[in-house]
């Protein structure tokens, strides 16, 4: 096993999620999920997984990564190119009656981008695609996919869906949150209203709170009929598992009890974050030969934690940051940031009621009740999103950081 820190992994390298990848599996026989998540959690390498998995079953299953569309016409592209390698595996009989349509869509496409085009040079409400023309397009692709090959079932894997939506909502002050809402709908009941389409499954997944934004608008039930799943941090015995087969590969003299004082030290033990503290460790320990022994490796956990955080290997952290600002709007995200900032100066976390009278502080003009709804709100939204959990074991109820190497990202951002 590789010590891969970044890109999705496969094979040998994924790790500790088999039975999660069956019981995705195994959902998908009936549903459709939405996998949501903070980036770098694994979602990626876990779908993949649960591809290659019904692939095996013969499934056909595409991934579509939607995070660069701009609107609903960028999204059938993807689409439409996703499926360009899978219709060239189908008979030549099946090819030969169903190739002139596909080629169809895609030049359907292209004319109506060009009509969209032109006119966005007049007004920008003329810039978005008549939402009937993109409606029947999807339909018609959609409908190839169903009926090329009667019964075949196929998995539809669409990764970074929250961000597209976003991005029109951005793009497109009148109508975007129209736009999404009408986007929503149609996959939620057009594409259920087409013949044959139980035999796709959609497999959505995202980084961004797709929940905050459709609750924002009051759009909540154009996902409901999705599963919504996510990918819980490994149980510590996985965790040091992971650890120690990391430290073979490498030849790290680490011992039980470092690798459980490594996993420890990240406390949310998402793999990612495991492969980066293995990584700075790892670093530390060659960089110093005489540390070799695993008394010494322990003392070095702490400095590669500390590694960690430093600027120049901290970019992901900063999408913690970032994911504030585009879910929740400028003035929300700086309360969060705030009560955030409260929160990281001890890793035992903070007490409610400090965090509200702080709120309190920044909204002078708000009444109590505001105030309070305020709290209440950003509370659920970043224990939902990972960012703290309510600690009650101390008899006193504390919001801390899951992940320590966050917490101290945090701390060191805001200290002078
Ligand atoms: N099952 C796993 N086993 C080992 N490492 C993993 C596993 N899942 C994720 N990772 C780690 O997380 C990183 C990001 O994984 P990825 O699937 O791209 O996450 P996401 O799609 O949520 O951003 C990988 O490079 C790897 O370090
Ligand atoms: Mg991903």
């Amino acid at each position: 096993m590789d010590n891969i820190a970044g890109t999705p992994v496969e094979g040998e390298n994924f790790f500790g999620r088999g039975t999660e990848m069956l019981r995705l599996a195994e959902i998908l026989k009936n549903d459709d999920i939405l996998l949501l998540g903070p980036r770098r959690i694994g979602k990626t390498s876990i779908c993949r997984a649960v591809m290659g998995h019904v692939k095996a079953s013969n499934w056909h299953a595409i991934e579509i990564n939607v995070a660069s569309c701009e609107d609903e016409l960028a999204f059938l592209e993807k689409l439409h190119a996703a499926l360009a390698p899978e219709m060239a595996t189908l008979g030549s009989k099946i090819k030969d009656r169903f190739a002139a349509t596909f080629d169809a869509i895609s030049t359907r496409i292209k004319s109506i981008k060009i009509a969209v085009t032109g006119a966005g040079t007049a007004s920008v409400d003329l810039a978005a695609p008549a939402s009937e023309d993109w409606i029947h397009l999807g339909n018609d692709l959609l409908q190839l996919l169903m009926q090329a090959e009667a019964g075949q079932a196929w998995l539809v894997y669409i990764d970074e869906l929250p961000i597209m939506l976003f991005n029109m909502i951005r793009n497109d002050t009148q109508n975007g949150v129209r736009r999404v809402r009408r986007f929503l709908d149609w996959f939620r009941n057009d594409v259920r209203a087409l013949p044959g389409s139980r035999s796709v499954r959609w497999l959505v997944s995202g980084s961004v709170g797709l929940d905050t934004l459709v609750q924002q608008h009051g759009m909540a039930d154009t996902i409901n009929s999705l599963n919504h799943q996510n990918l819980a941090a490994f149980t510590e015995d996985v965790a040091i598992a992971m650890v120690l087969k990391l430290a073979d590969r490498y030849q790290l003299a680490l011992d039980n009890e470092a690798a459980r004082k490594l996993v420890a030290a990240v406390q949310w033990a998402q793999p990612y974050y495991l492969q980066k503290a293995f990584h700075y460790l790892r670093q530390r320990v060659s960089a110093n030969a005489n540390t070799a022994a695993a008394a010494d490796i322990i003392s070095q956990i702490d400095p590669a934690m500390n590694d960690m955080v430093q600027p120049g290997s901290d970019n992901d952290f900063h999408h913690w940051e970032q994911r504030l600002a585009l879910q929740l709007g400028t003035v929300q995200a700086a309360h969060a940031i705030a009560l955030l900032n409260l929160a990281a100066q001890d890793a035992a976390g903070a007490r409610p009621e400090n965090m509200l009278a702080h709120l309190e502080g920044r909204m002078p003009n708000d009444s109590t009740e505001k105030q309070r709804e305020m709290f209440i709100n950003l509370r659920d939204i970043l224990q939902r999103d990972a960012y703290w959990w309510p600690d009650e074991s101390s008899g006193n109820k504390r919001y801390r950081f899951h992940l320590e190497p966050l917490r101290r990202w945090w701390l060191r951002r805001n200290t002078l």
